[in-house]
């Protein structure tokens, strides 16, 4: 199977080349750098000693995809290529809507045109919204509360349709809870450009010593000890969840929507405390106010992707905290150095 990834240096792209390339999968990793580096393609090559082929461009430029298609002729995309940042969207809800949602049609246009089948997409457990049951099944109505959150919404629902509109095509929409960790290695990991607005990557940054404290947004939430509850998806296991799906989208025809979680919901204290004892350094924190648009409790069902693709998470809260540590530690300023 011939795959191309887009956004193939990113945070998730780069961990699911890794996985694929370990799995014998021909792969092109498309990217334009935008929020990634070089070096993060350079170290998954020297990680599998294997060379695969790269391709530096805008995926939302149709000049740049044909050559993609025409060079590689992949049998299935997964698309990772996007802006992702949910402050950002309110600021610039055009840019998002013009980066995800018609950049996604120019893709989707661009399979169909080289008659390419498959796609995997990265959606978010963010499409969910305010939950009105826990946990998310894929059937919980979807109620997403900003742009970023609206772009992904509306690229399922043209997925869809142009999965109705072919009776070959496939596709896996893979909702995404909270990716986290780094590979086993320390070689690749997550590397902001900007302050993390995530929780991980900021507590990563406080126990190096680039970051004073962390904010600890709110502990008067309905939670075991007050602060958010969120279910970690440790990043190897989402790497996995990608090679299944897009197994089984080269397998099958549709359309479907799939969780990538673990079901069980950590707090931010709990985090705290277990970064703490796989890093030995202390995570000095202090209570802030709630930030906006932030719910109490998010965890995910994971009954449907283990039926459908065989595939449950493997790692616990402590393989997060150690490899993140371990990522972290080793390359205290990411990938520039
Ligand atoms: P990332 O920013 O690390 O990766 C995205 C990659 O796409 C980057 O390498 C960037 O340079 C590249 N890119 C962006 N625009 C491009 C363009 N126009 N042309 C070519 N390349 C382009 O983000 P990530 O965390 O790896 O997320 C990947 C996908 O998963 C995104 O679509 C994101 O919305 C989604 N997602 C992420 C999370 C998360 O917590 N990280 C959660 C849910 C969903
Ligand atoms: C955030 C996004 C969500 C996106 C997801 C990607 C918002 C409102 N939501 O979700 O749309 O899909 O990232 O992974 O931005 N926390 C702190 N201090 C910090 C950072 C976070 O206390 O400095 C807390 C948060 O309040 C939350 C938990 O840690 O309870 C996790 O936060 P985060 O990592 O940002 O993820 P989400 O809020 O789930």
């Amino acid at each position: 199977m011939r795959v191309l990834l887009t956004g193939g240096a990113g945070y998730i792209g780069s961990h699911t080349l890794l996985k694929l390339l370990q799995d014998g999968i021909d792969v092109l990793a498309l990217d334009n750098f935008s929020n990634s580096s070089p070096e993060v393609l350079r170290r998954v090559q020297k990680l599998t000693n294997s060379s695969f082929a790269t391709h530096v461009g805008d995926y939302r430029a149709p000049d740049v995809l044909d050559e993609v298609f025409e060079k590689f002729r992949p049998d299935a995309v997964i698309h990772f290529a996007g802006l992702k940042a949910v402050g950002e969207s309110n600021e610039k809800p055009l840019t998002y809507y013009a980066q995800n949602v018609s950049g996604s049609i120019n893709l989707l246009d661009c399979m169909q045109r080289h008659g390419c089948q498959n796609i995997v997409f990265s959606s978010s457990a963010t499409v969910y919204g305010e939950a009105q049951y826990l946990p998310y099944d894929e059937d919980h109505p979807l109620n997403p509360t900003n742009p970023y959150g609206r772009t992904k919404y509306f690229i399922e629902e043209i997925i869809r349709d142009w999965i109705a509109s072919r009776p070959h095509a496939s596709a896996v929409l893979l909702r995404y809870f909270n990716p986290v960790g780094a590979d086993e290695s320390g070689n690749i990991g997550e590397d902001p450009r900007a302050i993390p607005n995530n929780l991980l990557p900021y507590i990563s940054q406080v126990a190096v010593g680039r970051l004073k404290e962390l904010s600890i947004f709110g502990n008067n939430y309905e939670t075991r000890d007050g602060t958010g509850e969120r279910d970690y998806i440790h990043i190897d296991d989402l790497a996995a969840a990608h090679l299944a799906a897009v197994k089984y989208a080269h397998e099958n025809h549709g359309c479907e929507a799939i969780n990538v979680g673990t079901g069980t919901g950590i707090t931010v204290l709990e985090m705290v405390k277990a970064f703490e004892e796989a890093s030995g350094r202390e995570i000095p924190f202090k209570i802030a106010e709630r930030r906006q648009g932030d719910v109490a409790r998010s965890f995910a069902e994971v009954s449907k992707a283990q039926r459908l693709l065989d595939w449950t998470a493997k790692r616990d809260l402590t393989d997060i905290c150690r490899t993140a540590w371990n990522w972290q530690s080793k390359n205290p300023s990411g990938f520039e150095h």
